[in-house]
């Protein structure tokens, strides 16, 4: 790949504060993409940002709320001057629960954040997209976007639910110039793991067993970076 691959492209990445947003947004601003970084914590944002160059901007919002993704597809419009040419859904909640210890909170939270803020912004730039005849939206899945595991009914729940939307689109999209990649991740050391004590736990992978954030944001790359006619429905990448 060269490092100019992307110059003159555009990219809004949501869970871009860290793991394996963060890891995308560098590696599409390293071939030269300008980068729209989405999260709520506007301190790794801004940092990211100055560190990205290429015009990378800072938009810190919470993504669970409708008001707010409707907020970023304003400031990102205005900035780019239109649609972004990448959208990359990363942002992501992992509650870990058996099903009868489940709360309201991390239902609405994943909900949300995982199936609902994905779909609101694709939404709003789909027609941009398709009257440019142009654009790749990225959905992060996850292993669990087909499989299940126990303590993981919302999770499992809210990515095959992301799954589905990225099934749609592609059946929405045939011929249009839009294409969609749904990459799914076996699990990745990020923070996401912080409140589970994945080295501590019998029953969960220990960090040195998976994959890093890099990983994931290379196979992003590889897949944005494809000629327009090729087209990437889905990767799956584990542990060799
Ligand atoms: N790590 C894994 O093992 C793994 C495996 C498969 C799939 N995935 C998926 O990969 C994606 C990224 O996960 P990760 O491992 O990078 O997790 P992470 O390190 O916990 O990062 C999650 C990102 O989502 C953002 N976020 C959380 N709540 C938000 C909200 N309400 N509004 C806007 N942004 C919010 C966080 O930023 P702020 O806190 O600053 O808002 C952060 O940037 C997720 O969709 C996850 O399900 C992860």
């Amino acid at each position: 790949m060269s490092a100019h691959e992307l110059a003159g492209r555009t990219a809004l990445v949501t869970g871009a504060s860290r793991g394996i947003g963060a890891a995308t947004a560098r590696a599409l601003a390293g071939r030269g993409a300008r980068v729209v970084a989405v999260a709520r914590t506007a301190t790794a944002l801004e940092a990211l940002a100055a560190e990205l160059g290429h015009g990378a901007l800072a938009l810190p919002a919470d993504l669970t709320r409708a008001d707010e993704c409707a907020r970023v597809v304003q400031a990102t419009r205005l900035a780019l001057r239109g649609e972004p040419d990448i959208l990359v859904h990363a942002a992501g909640s992992f509650p870990l629960a058996v099903v009868e210890a489940t709360e309201d909170r991390a239902i609405d939270t994943a909900l949300q954040l995982n199936v609902a803020a994905p779909l609101r912004l694709t939404r709003a730039f789909l027609a941009g997209m398709r009257s440019r005849g142009s654009g790749h939206v990225v959905t992060i899945g996850s292993v669990a976007d087909r499989a299940v595991f126990p303590a993981n009914a919302t999770y499992a729940a809210s990515k095959h639910a992301v799954r589905a939307m990225h099934e749609t689109l592609r059946a929405e999209s045939r011929g249009s110039g839009v294409r969609a990649t749904l990459v799914s991740p076996a699990a990745t050391d990020t923070a996401l793991w912080d409140d589970h004590d994945p080295d501590g736990s019998a029953h969960l992978p220990s960090r040195a067993e998976m994959l890093h954030a890099a990983d994931v944001a290379d196979a992003v790359v590889w897949a944005v970076t494809r000629p327009a006619h090729v087209d990437v429905e889905e990767l799956r990448i584990a542990r060799s």
